[in-house]
């Protein structure tokens, strides 16, 4: 019979983000599963669907997050979610339900996920979920919520680890280290992603008028 995995996405961008482009991949590399998967800011937003994640994520053998960094942390929704499985009395079911997170953010490093990916440690543990691993990733804007498989030399590294990491998981197994190390690494070199990051703010900033306003700094007070 083929186990259940839920997929849950916790970026208010939805399909267009690089959160789902991650976890999708890795769904569609999983063997053995039925997968569901489910838009946070959306089902948080009504009661009866609220209620509909909750039932989804006690009942499924497998539960992937996959999420975007905001603020070193993650984005409320995805608290308020942890909060409302952790708070309540959750029906487990009698086997071992695994939980894993992808997490990715905007500056280059992979490090400013760390402190977000010991919040879904600590959750996934005291919320009676085995914790399987997280794959982490900086960068992530470089992929800008297009499909995988169609973001070339840029979603290269994530591409094989979420490929090991659904080997992995497809057979009961946690994601394994080298997965989370070749997530980590930078897809291009970082002096290059910074410099493309530069010019698409200037960019952006020009078509608001606001090219020569990038650093401005309105609420500093008068030294
Ligand atoms: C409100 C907000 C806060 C953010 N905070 C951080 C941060 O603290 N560190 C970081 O590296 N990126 C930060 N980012 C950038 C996002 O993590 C990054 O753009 C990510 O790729 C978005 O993923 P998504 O497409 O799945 O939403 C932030 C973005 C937003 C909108």
């Amino acid at each position: 019979m083929a186990r259940q995995a839920v997929l849950l996405i916790g970026s208010p961008r939805w399909l267009r983000s690089t959160s789902y482009s991650l976890g999708a991949y890795l769904i569609e590399k999983l063997e053995h599963f039925d997968c569901e998967t489910i838009h946070i800011h959306k089902a948080i937003s009504d009661p009866k669907m609220t209620q509909d994640m909750v039932r989804s994520v006690n009942a499924a053998d497998l539960i992937i997050l996959s999420s975007p960094l905001y603020v070193d942390a993650l984005p409320a929704p995805v608290l308020r979610v942890f909060e409302l499985i952790a708070s309540g009395q959750r029906e487990k079911p009698d086997r071992p339900q695994q939980f894993v997170a992808i997490l990715n953010c905007g500056f280059p490093e992979t490090k400013h996920n760390n402190t977000a990916m010991r919040i879904c440690r600590l959750f996934a543990e005291r919320a009676g979920f085995m914790w399987a691993g997280g794959l982490a990733m900086g960068m992530g804007p470089a992929i800008d919520g297009r499909p995988l498989a169609k973001a070339g030399r840029v979603g290269k590294n994530a591409r094989d680890a979420l490929s090991l990491a659904a080997d992995a998981l497809s057979k009961g197994q946690s994601v394994p280290e080298e997965a989370i190390k070749r997530m980590a690494e930078p897809p291009i070199p970082i002096r290059l992603y910074t410099m493309i990051g530069n010019r698409t703010w200037k960019k952006m900033a020009s078509q608001y008028g606001m090219a020569d306003k990038l650093k401005a700094r309105p609420f500093a007070t008068a030294e």
